[in-house]
């Protein structure tokens, strides 16, 4: 097949390099010319495992990249993966998705047989039925079902493994109301990793679809957030949350994923998407307590963080060590990393920080340019009255020894990350 994906960033990129490995032409398309010059010479526009291999092997051939929206009209169907910025209230800002939505509908008016643009970007049900398909529609000069079809089918991919949860998917949501047409399309699509990997389709409405991302994102944040609030209680009761956690998570209906409790999630979705959804829901007259209270225990954790620092030390003054800026291991990506709120908290007591992230400094120092930052894992640790771990980096994991350079070494650990050990004043978050 011949597919186009409007949109480079992070799943744009992913989406067209995996799409080209399963065998199809890919147009990518995007406004800015440094990334299309990127991807034409195979550079990936962004860092992701396994991308480099794929983009370097089709970029400028089967992968081809330009500035010019007109040139969907050449493919079987176009993948929207525009990003969809927040605003103040947490609602979503679709604007740049719109602007696209309607490059693509322009782009296809004149076009004589069907054409299927698929929603990739994480929109709610009333943005993709009350505002995408109608900007669609309008350009078009078309109306949906009348050689014009729109689907949606969310992504699920992690930051870290994104071609990897991309070629062996949990599920393929294919929201199309039952557009057959849109179903034939996008069966062919993913035929080889439906038939390879046996990878269970899903067949639904559009709303429903659009919803299912929401959805899961939300249950994911949830998740994490009632083991934190049962880790939260399970430290005021002296209890290792993760032995509890280890056996509650042998029921299948638990299941063990997502159970690793500490200083809370972050990243670029579940803060995001929780917002989003918890604004809409809202403005549709329900108030969702669930939703509300996963975003508030997170919010408490930092905060928790340092008051158990401050049940060990004043640090007014003090040189405190934050080991890990990045919301998880394995990115540079800070959105929304509780090493922020950590940060600012410290800040408010006075104490002078210093940090060390082995990818995430750059990223970080745009946020805290007034924070001093180390090159090396130890490096925070030399003459500092505490360490804060708030991300399991492997070479953070691995400090251990290291701690001893503290002359009262006060670990708070929010990750699980060192083991409790003589010689250090250790607290976990949870345990
Ligand atoms: C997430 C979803 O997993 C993915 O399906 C969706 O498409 C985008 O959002 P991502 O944000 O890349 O992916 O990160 P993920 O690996 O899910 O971790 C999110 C955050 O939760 C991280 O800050 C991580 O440290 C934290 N986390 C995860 C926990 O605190 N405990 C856990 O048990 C698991």
């Amino acid at each position: 097949m011949h597919a186009s994906v409007v949109g480079s960033g992070y799943v744009g990129t992913t989406v067209a390099a995996c799409l080209a490995d399963l065998g199809h032409d890919v147009t990518a398309v995007d406004i800015d010319e440094e990334i299309v010059e990127r991807l034409n010479a195979g550079e990936p526009p962004i860092h992701e495992p396994g991308l480099d291999p794929l983009v370097s092997a089709y970029g400028g051939s089967s992968l081809e990249a330009t500035t010019d929206h007109g040139a969907v009209a050449e493919t079987d169907l176009t993948f929207l993966a525009i990003e969809t910025p927040a605003n103040d209230d947490g609602s979503i800002d679709p604007a740049a998705l719109l602007a696209a939505a309607e490059d693509v509908g322009e782009a296809v008016a004149d076009k004589d047989d069907y054409h299927l643009v698929v929603v990739k970007s994480t929109v709610l049900p009333d943005v993709v039925e009350g505002e995408l398909v109608p900007a669609i529609e309008r350009a078009a000069g078309k109306t949906d079902g009348d050689e014009l079809g729109v689907a949606v089918n969310p992504e699920f991919q992690r930051e870290g493994s994104a071609v990897d949860d991309f070629m062996s998917p949990d599920k393929i949501v294919l929201g199309t109301d039952g557009d057959e047409r849109a179903l034939d399309r996008l069966a062919e699509l993913y035929q080889p990793l439906v038939s390879d990997w046996d990878v269970p389709v899903v067949e639904t409405g559009r709303r429903e679809a659009a919803m299912i991302k929401y959805a899961n994102n939300s249950f994911l944040a949830a998740k994490i957030s009632l083991i934190n609030d049962l880790g939260n209680v399970c430290k005021e009761f002296g209890v290792d949350a993760y032995e509890v956690a280890d056996a509650i998570g042998m029921d299948d209906r638990v299941g063990e994923r997502f159970l690793r409790s500490g200083v809370g999630w972050g990243g670029s979705c579940f803060g995001k998407d929780t917002a989003a959804l918890a604004a809409a829901a809202r403005e549709a007259g329900y108030e969702p307590s669930m939703l509300e209270a996963a975003r508030e225990v997170n919010d408490r954790q930092p905060e928790r963080m340092l008051e158990l620092l401050d049940t060990h030390v004043d640090v007014s003054g003090e040189r405190v060590a934050v080991l890990g800026l990045a919301f998880k291991p394995g990115t540079d990506d800070v959105r929304n990393s509780r090493a922020i709120p950590v940060i600012e908290g410290l800040q408010e007591r006075g104490a002078e920080v210093v940090a060390h992230d082995p990818n995430a400094v750059e990223n970080m120092r745009e946020r805290f340019p007034e924070i001093e930052y180390a090159d090396a894992p130890e490096g925070p640790l030399e003459g500092a009255e505490a360490a804060l771990i708030v991300t399991e980096w492997e070479e953070i994991v691995e400090l251990d020894a290291e701690f001893d350079r503290m002359e009262t070494p006060v670990v708070i650990d929010g990750r699980r990350a060192i083991d409790r050990r003589e010689g250090l004043v250790y607290e976990g978050l949870t345990w």
